[in-house]
């Protein structure tokens, strides 16, 4: 049960669209996927309207704005047509991420020192707007620091490097890699807390390596992450989890009259 000072989970629904893109088919519906967020405890959806349109389209986050309950949390670039098309929407949060059109996902945090100029505009322009912004950094001192500097209210530190270093994936795993990138997480996030700004954490989270980003504590003892994005691990969970009622239906369908 959740209680006052807990985290909160967004859902990221980008790779429910990625499945619908791959054939163009008017399922899986994103709407539907963000019902089940919301009857299941996820306190945010969290979409990633990227420039090259690869997922996320720009209807659906206009029928998202419509239909959800929970918060609206869009991850845009920082270009002018993403800023005013979220100007329009009106998300509850912005978080401000880097793109490169050739990435696998959003690859590292935002480099603040050579887009200060563009990133604190934008920050300036979707704040006038009503709408609360988060960056998508690198959990490094220098960081939380522009982050502050730049005006956005809250920071979200890229947690990839950790995960990659907690997974024989894509990265290597590496129990004292992980220790010292969690310790960076750490320090990150207090530096954060200190500078008066609100700490979210997301990329690359599964169901185990989250659990001691969980366990870090801020100075008064309280979680020092207040939200969560994460996508991929819960889609993939999800994927397993359904496939038994997903092929019980289709059994049925073929079944002759
Ligand atoms: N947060 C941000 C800013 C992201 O760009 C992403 C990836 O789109 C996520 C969180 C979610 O990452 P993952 O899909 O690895 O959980």
């Amino acid at each position: 049960m959740k209680t006052p000072g807990q985290p909160r989970l967004g859902v990221n629904i980008d790779h429910v669209a990625t499945l619908r893109q791959l054939r163009g088919t008017p399922y899986p519906s994103l709407l539907d996927a963000a019902k089940l967020v919301e009857d299941a405890g996820g306190e945010q959806i969290t979409v990633h309207l990227r420039e090259d349109r690869r997922h996320i389209q720009d209807a659906d986050v206009v029928a998202l704005r419509g239909s959800l309950k929970v918060l609206l949390n869009l991850e845009i670039a920082a270009t002018d047509e993403m800023s005013q098309f979220a100007r329009k929407i009106k998300p509850d949060w912005v978080c401000i991420v880097p793109e490169k059109r050739a990435e696998l996902t959003t690859e590292g945090g935002l480099d603040l020192e050579k887009h200060e100029k563009r990133v604190s505009r934008i920050v300036k322009e979707l704040s006038s707007a009503g709408i609360k912004v988060s960056l998508f950094v690198e959990p490094s001192l220098k960081a939380m620091k522009a982050t502050q500097k730049m005006g956005a209210i809250a920071v979200e530190l890229h947690t990839g490097r950790y995960c990659l270093a907690t997974q024989n994936g894509l990265g290597k795993l590496s129990q004292s890699k992980a220790e010292k990138e969690l310790n960076r997480i750490r320090d990150a996030g207090m530096l954060a807390r200190k500078l008066g700004l609100h700490v979210h954490a997301g990329h690359g989270f599964d169901y185990e390596n989250v659990r001691a980003v969980a366990e870090l504590m801020d100075a008064e003892g309280k979680p020092l992450i207040e939200e969560y994005n994460i996508g991929h691990a819960i889609i993939c969970r999800a994927v397993i989890v359904g496939m038994d009622r997903a092929v019980r239906e289709m059994v049925s369908a073929v079944l002759a009259p």
